[in-house]
């Protein structure tokens, strides 16, 4: 038993926190006034009754806000109510970025956007036009050109940048030319400004869960990773790509905690064991 929790505790404290954007907090989890204040482009504060209640989908104004509740609302040019993929309004710009109007239709499929679902892996995809940079479920995949072994999931930054691709992408790697030129994964600390940190750092993979969250330090100016246990009141939310929550409507009393049932389950269990 000892051995099992330390290993879990191990898991916990040395692997990086990553945000599952499946699981966004939904307006009314924000049972703190500063988080659904902090959400207010898509939540509203209810003064007489202290709860947090969602913003009609019509209110939101702005597409990177819009789809901060993609279980509820899409972006076409205005933001509307989505119940499935099916729903997405054709527009003629419909074609480059699916996962712009709703993260669960990310694929195009003329004429559609498509649910998650339906994603290919890399392993079937013959093509190495589409091959790179497809956003399987698994990950990111890259054309290697070898035989028998022609698309396959992204496993490192320094895979981009061989003898075959000098390129480094950016979204997920960190190009450096100090001694030699590299192309090593980002990290918290290579985010000079705030709102860089924010975003935190997209993995490889697996689709939606691929991100890894950092925060600014702004006794030190610096940009750190996100650690819920170390999260306060005030940091909690706003930096966790709305996946967590502070767990108490006082600030003094509470925790930084998952908005999905079942982290927040095993946090429980953690926090008793402890
Ligand atoms: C959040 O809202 C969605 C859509 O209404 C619902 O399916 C889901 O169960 C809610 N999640 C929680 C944790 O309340
Ligand atoms: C959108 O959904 C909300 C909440 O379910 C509902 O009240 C509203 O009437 C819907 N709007 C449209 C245009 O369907
Ligand atoms: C893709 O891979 C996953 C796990 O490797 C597997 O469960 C799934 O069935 C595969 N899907 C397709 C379409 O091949
Ligand atoms: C890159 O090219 C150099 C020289 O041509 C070769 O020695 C090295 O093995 C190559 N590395 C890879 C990873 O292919």
């Amino acid at each position: 038993m000892m051995s099992i929790l330390t290993i879990a505790l191990c898991i916990t404290f040395i692997t990086s926190t990553t945000f599952n954007l499946y699981q966004i907090c939904n307006c009314s989890q924000l049972i703190f006034q500063y988080d659904c204040l902090s959400a207010g482009l898509v939540c509203n504060w209810d003064y007489d009754n202290n709860e947090c209640y969602d913003k009609p989908c019509s209110d939101i104004y702005y597409q990177t806000a819009c789809l901060q509740q993609p279980q509820r609302c899409y972006w076409s040019r205005g933001c509307y109510n989505f119940t499935q993929c099916g729903d997405l309004v054709y527009t003629s710009s419909f074609y480059s970025e699916c996962h712009g109007y709703n993260y669960y239709c990310p694929e195009f499929q003329p004429p559609d956007c498509i649910r998650v679902y339906s994603i290919q892996n890399c392993s079937s995809i013959t093509n190495p036009n589409t091959c790179n940079y497809y956003q399987s479920m698994e990950g990111i995949c890259i054309w290697t050109g070898i035989i028998g072994q022609g698309c396959t999931l992204a496993q490192s930054c320094a895979q981009f940048f061989n003898n075959g691709t000098r390129s480094c992408p950016q979204k997920y790697c960190y190009y450096s030319q100090d001694k030699f030129e590299t192309c090593a994964p980002k990290q918290c600390s290579n985010y000079l400004e705030e709102i860089q940190c924010a975003q935190g750092i997209q993995t490889f993979g697996p689709y939606l869960k691929n991100i890894v969250g950092c925060y600014w330090n702004s006794e030190q100016n610096v940009c750190q990773e996100y650690a819920p246990s170390q999260m306060n009141h005030a940091n909690c939310y706003p930096y966790s790509r709305g996946t967590y929550h502070w767990s108490n409507t006082d600030e003094k009393k509470g925790n930084c905690v998952p908005c999905s049932q079942q982290l927040l389950i095993i946090s429980i269990i953690l926090t008793i064991l402890i």
